[in-house]
């Protein structure tokens, strides 16, 4: 009988999932992946997490590996790097960037820097190592308050890169830190009209919104959080239907874990249906994940003495998050 096509991909699939399998136990691999890579990867990973969990992991467990691979994008390849400098790291797709990495390039810091002397640098971890190099602690969406919490209420703080988070943290916790002009392109997409709409059509269904969104759009929001933090309320709550505005792949365990719950994706403003997507982190594919295991290329590389500078605000941030 003949094959159709969406049949041969399924099997194409399959086969591409053994190979991984067994390349990953061949070379004494660790595979971590971000919600935001195709469900396919996520599923095949020995780890998936927010950029929190995926930090503290390549920190604690893959102590034993000889090699990790980061399905997600570069500068969470470069924090494994730093956190583990004597592993290979491998990243399916050297091009797989960040766009609210990439609107904080590292000169231009340096110079914001130093025209605030005396201020504490709180640098969100969608940076650059170079950036992350020129901070005191760094957070993630996951650990943002708590750590900013930690500085006294009066004191001077810059945040970068997101001005979205920074604005969140000001206004949440009455703090008035000097924020870099930052963001991220899929999350600056997102609109309160688009919600409104949706919040019409499904009254009742809790909003939950990424804290990258624009001010409006977090006013919105029943949750704000790291994706970790959204897809636990989704797990947890008793509400059937969820309006989710942050990157279309969390849903992907959502839909995992509930089953029975109704994930509706908010879709980018200038669009009437479609999911808001990451390009960089939808480069992840299972064939370049078989191919790097394969090649054990792309490797991801970090200068040793800027990889110094950056791990002491990594390591502040994981012992704040304890
Ligand atoms: P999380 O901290 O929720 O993992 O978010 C990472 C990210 O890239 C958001 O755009
Ligand atoms: Fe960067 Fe935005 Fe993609 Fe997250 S969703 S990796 S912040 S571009």
């Amino acid at each position: 009988m003949e094959c159709t096509s969406a049949c041969s991909r399924v099997s194409g699939d399959e086969q591409l999932k053994a190979e991984i399998l067994r390349l990953k136990e061949e070379k004494n691999a660790v595979i971590l992946a971000h919600y935001y890579v195709d469900g396919a990867l996520q599923d095949i990973a020995d780890y998936v997490g927010d950029s929190l969990a995926l930090a503290q992991k390549a920190a604690e467990c893959c102590q034993d590996a000889r090699i990790v691979v980061m399905c997600g994008v570069h500068f969470m390849a470069e924090t494994v790097k730093v956190l583990c400098p004597d592993k290979k790291v491998l990243c399916p797709d050297l091009a797989a960037g960040c766009s609210l990495a990439d609107s904080c390039p590292a000169d231009e810091f340096e110079a914001f820097v130093k025209a605030h002397p005396d201020h504490t640098v709180i640098t969100y971890v969608n940076t650059s190592v170079a950036v992350k190099a020129l901070s005191d602690v760094l957070v993630t969406s996951g650990n943002a308050r708590k750590i900013v919490e930690s500085f006294p209420a009066d004191a001077k703080l810059i945040f970068g890169p997101d001005r979205n988070l920074g604005a969140y943290i000001n206004s949440t916790m009455g703090r008035d830190m000097v924020l870099w002009d930052g963001a991220c392109h899929v999350h600056e997409r997102f609109s309160a009209e688009k919600i409104a709409e949706l919040r019409k059509a499904h009254p009742g269904a809790p909003v939950l919104v990424h804290p990258e969104c624009k001010r409006p759009v977090v006013l919105m929001a029943d949750k704000v959080g790291s994706t970790a933090v959204l897809l636990d309320y989704a797990l947890k709550s008793d509400a059937k239907e969820f309006i989710v505005a942050t990157e279309s792949g969390i849903l992907h365990k959502m839909k995992l874990g509930a089953p029975d719950k109704t994930f509706i994706p908010v879709p980018p403003s200038d669009s009437t249906c479609g999911c808001n997507e990451c390009s960089y982190m939808k480069l992840n594919t299972l064939e370049k994940l078989r191919d790097c295991l394969k090649n054990e290329s792309p490797e991801v590389t970090v200068d040793p003495e800027l990889a110094a500078k950056a791990l002491k605000p990594i390591d502040r941030m994981l012992e704040l998050s304890r």
